[in-house]
């Protein structure tokens, strides 16, 4: 594994410790070693001490000094400046003496932890040296980190670079959200269950709702989301994934591109929406300053790196229909910002009111609706919401919970996320990682938003609070269709 970006943070935070997981777990091979390269010029062992801080520090469990020797044995450095044309060649030379000391079989994947400018660049480098190149049985792939470009003409762009240089088997864009058991699970809770899937379209479904609310701001990455927004940020890649496997229609096989097939034919089948559409279905936000957890936080125009006068959204709301014969007409609202009351991450799938309520005291409307919540994050669970009788002489209905704890039934596992897709790219499953098309059809959804918004700029930022569920826009967005954001307060 080739690290480029090796001294930055994604690398300190989720790739070492994930590695770190997966030699504790027993799942890398003793042919595996890892070449960090970045700017710093520090040597192998400093390399090494870096490491071990960084596991220390984010990992949340002590290193274990039996396997940490032989773990860290693996890693090595090399300074260099990704522009320079002079580092590729030294980059191979160094790969084929770390080939023959641990027998890695000439097989490379390059991890470009780096700033996206940089995506093209570097595979292009890499494979001007051949190192790209898959001869001999060997095999060389690149994992791509987000932003995938920055709307749709530029990830077109992007992918038509990479796949002059590479196939698309060798290319993994990662979408950290697929990392996450939870959402993995939507897949086998939809499709290892036989009791779901037959109620699981519009004649049983009112509407889907997904929430991604974070307390963070913008964690001293100002100058990148300022530049980027949350709609950028979040929605083409994440919302959509979480949008796709609740949607998507049972794949023949898990195979990778069976899996994918589906995933992008919901995504295709997103309605695009109309100027006048944007207008009425999309809302934007921008958080001032607030209180959260009982402290007072800044608004986003005081953050660092951040202009005074940003019209940049930190918040999003949209509605969102999909036109085939599953979910005509069963729209999916979705909402994510910065400053939330709570982070909780969460799909609520609400079903259709029962048509007629026998029960003389309780009249439908003041009957909550059956829903069932898949949490994702910080909560890793399921519940249902249904109808019960209150105990009592007379018959009154409430409504009670069903819940299923991911961590009660299987304990909690030290994980980051990143560990099940490194091993998928180690052993080249990319079921989890973005096609190129997937990838499109999602900046597709997103595309005309971008292009009003950027025409129209808004007046009335910062329209939110901090610690507040953003803009009232975003409540009248659902309401107008007389529904309700569910929201869990902690
Ligand atoms: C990243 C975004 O991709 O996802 C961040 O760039 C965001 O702005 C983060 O905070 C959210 O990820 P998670 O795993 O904390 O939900």
């Amino acid at each position: 594994m080739v690290i480029f970006g090796a001294a930055g943070d994604l690398t300190a935070r989720l790739l070492l410790p994930a590695l770190y997981n997966l030699a504790r777990a027993d799942l890398l091979s003793k042919e595996f070693a890892v070449l960090g390269v970045a700017r710093a010029q520090i040597s192998d062992d400093d390399f090494r001490k870096r490491i071990r801080e960084d596991v220390k520090q984010y990992c949340g469990e002590c290193i274990d000094d039996a396997i940490w020797d032989s773990f860290v044995r693996r890693f090595y450095y090399m300074a260099g400046d990704f522009n320079d044309d002079n580092l590729y060649p030294k980059v191979k030379d160094r790969l084929a003496t770390i080939d023959r000391d641990h027998s890695t079989h000439e097989n490379f994947f390059y991890y470009l932890a780096t700033a996206p400018k940089y995506f093209g660049l570097i595979v292009n480098k890499l494979s001007a040296v051949g190192l790209m190149q898959q001869n001999d049985g060997h095999w060389r792939r690149v994992v791509i980190e987000k932003p995938f470009g920055h709307d749709l003409e530029s990830a077109k762009i992007l992918n038509q670079e990479l796949l002059k240089l590479a196939n698309e088997k060798q290319i993994y864009r990662i979408d950290h959200y697929l990392g996450k058991e939870t959402v993995q699970n939507i897949m086998a809770f939809r499709f290892a269950n036989g009791i779901f899937e037959p109620i699981w379209n519009r004649r049983y479904i009112d509407h889907v709702q997904i929430s991604v609310a974070e307390t963070v701001g913008v964690e001293g990455r100002g100058s990148y989301f300022d530049q980027a927004g949350t709609l950028r940020d979040m929605v083409p890649n994440h919302i959509m994934q979480l949008i796709s496997l609740t949607s998507m229609e049972p794949p023949i096989s898990f195979d990778a591109n069976a899996v994918r097939d589906e995933q992008a034919k919901i995504l295709h089948a997103i309605q695009p929406m109309s100027d006048e559409e944007v207008l009425a279905r999309a809302v934007r936000g921008q958080y001032g300053e607030g209180t959260i957890g009982g402290e007072h936080v800044p608004g986003y125009r005081e953050e660092e790196d951040v202009p005074p006068d940003s019209r940049t959204e930190t918040f999003v709301a949209m509605k969102l229909l999909i036109d085939n014969w599953r979910w005509a007409d069963v729209p999916f609202y979705l909402r994510t910002g910065k400053r939330m009351p709570v982070r909780n991450t969460h799909i609520v799938i609400q079903f259709r009111r029962a048509p007629f309520v026998l029960f003389r005291d309780t009249s439908v409307e003041h009957l909550m609706p059956n829903q069932l919540v898949l949490h994702i994050q910080p909560e890793e669970g399921i519940s249902l919401q249904f109808a019960a009788k209150v105990p009592g002489p007379v018959m009154r209905l409430g409504t009670v919970d069903m819940n299923f704890e991911y961590q009660q039934y299987f304990g909690k596992q030290p994980s980051t996320g990143y560990e099940r897709l490194l091993h998928d790219c180690m052993i080249g499953d990319q079921t989890l990682f973005q096609r190129a098309d997937m990838v499109e059809a999602g900046w597709s959804v997103v595309n005309p938003v971008l292009d009003l918004w950027k025409a129209l700029p808004p007046r009335n930022f910062p329209n939110y609070a901090a610690g507040t569920w953003g803009p009232k826009e975003a409540d009248e967005l659902i309401e107008r269709d007389g529904r309700r954001w569910r929201n869990f307060t902690e």
